[in-house]
């Protein structure tokens, strides 16, 4: 089938920008002591999972305990939900999944990691702990080097639950445009960050992993050689908002759109908020551009395209964030070309659980 035979809208990937962006990620890793475990929630697609793997991929990350659930029963064997997880339903199924894969969760309080404790001894499994230190990004985390030696002490005399380290995501760092800039700002968290692994050495505490970083920051973080583990996702699909950061990844994930309406000054496409998300801004245009794009539920409309359209027309959009798009969606179309060449199906699409 040819890309104009699609229905619209929908998400297709260049499948050679694709694999171009998987192989810039190897480049970027190949003297570096840092590997590679994905987030799941760029993608959500188990067949992409599974080839990130056997591509060189220790594992993947994911941001939800069904997200884990999916990729469990996709056959990976080595997962981490890089948050945390605290309701006593979600707690007992955690502990269950820990039975069949090498599962680790992100934690920062103490009566969460004695709830772990309880469930996992009463499913019979065990459950790594990578405790979330707060870098500056302010979300979860616990932000004094003491509290991080406390918890690690508190986690090693519970049963049935392993000390696996430290996880120190600055996603606030990311997408700042400028290198000079990500490299400040990455300078003063290396700073803590060393200072809390000296200070976890001198009290006896060995830490074999160190887990964070992005799509952003992961020249940067491969050459500071204290991160063990690259949590990146977007690298593979890229979006407007990380094009602007001159990064070695192209765009590959686009969405294509039709014409519906067409007027002087105003081009308007059958796709909106419902098919393309919004959270990091408005989509861009992939040839040429607009004086404005306003976003409606299943409408964009375009003021002052600066290309010529008509009715019935296929239009390219290349969506501000990635992920948010993706789980709108249940399927990515890869192209070679104007040719499709396979469908993915996105398996862990808007699973809110
Ligand atoms: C915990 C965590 N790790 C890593 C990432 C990096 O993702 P990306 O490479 O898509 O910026 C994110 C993004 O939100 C995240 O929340």
């Amino acid at each position: 089938m040819k890309i104009s035979g699609l229905s619209t809208p929908c998400l297709i990937a260049d499948i050679n920008i694709l694999k171009a962006n998987a192989d810039a990620m190897k480049g970027i890793l190949k003297d570096s002591p840092l590997q590679l475990r994905p987030h799941y929630k760029s993608h959500k697609c188990a067949t992409i999972a599974k080839w990130q793997i056997e591509n060189g991929a220790i594992g993947m990350t994911c941001a939800k305990l069904s997200e884990a659930e999916d990729l469990c029963d996709a056959g990976i064997e080595d997962i981490l939900i890089a948050n945390q997880i605290v309701d006593p339903v979600k707690i007992r199924r955690l502990a269950d999944l820990a039975n069949n894969c090498r599962l680790t969760v992100c934690v920062d309080n103490i009566e969460n990691i004695n709830a772990l404790s309880l469930a996992a001894q009463s499913c019979g499994s065990t459950i790594g702990c990578l405790i979330e230190y707060d870098i500056g990004m302010n979300r979860c985390g616990v932000i004094e080097k003491e509290e991080v030696l406390t918890l690690a002490k508190h986690i090693s005399t519970c049963k049935n639950l392993v000390f696996a380290g430290i996880q120190a995501y600055a996603g606030h760092i990311s997408h700042i445009e400028s290198l000079g800039e990500r490299k400040q700002s990455t300078a003063a968290n290396y700073k803590k960050l060393k200072t809390l692994l000296s200070y976890l050495k001198e009290q006896g505490i060995e830490v074999k992993n160190v887990s964070g970083g992005s799509t952003g920051t992961a020249e940067i973080k491969a050459a500071d050689g204290l991160y063990t583990e690259l949590q990146a996702g977007s690298y593979l699909f890229m979006d407007a908002t990380y094009r602007l950061l001159s990064l070695p990844f192209k765009n590959s994930l686009f969405l294509l759109t039709t014409v519906v309406s067409q007027r002087d000054g105003l081009t308007v496409v059958d796709a909106g908020v419902k098919t393309c998300g919004t959270d990091q801004g408005m989509p861009v245009l992939y040839n040429g551009t607009a004086k404005e794009i306003i976003a409606s539920e299943e409408h964009f409309q375009i003021h002052n395209y600066t290309q010529n359209t008509t009715v019935g027309e296929k239009l390219l959009l290349v969506p501000a964030h990635c992920c948010s798009t993706i789980n709108l969606h249940d399927k990515i179309y890869l192209v070679d070309g104007d040719k499709v060449v396979d469908r993915i199906l996105i398996t862990a699409k808007g699973i809110g659980k």
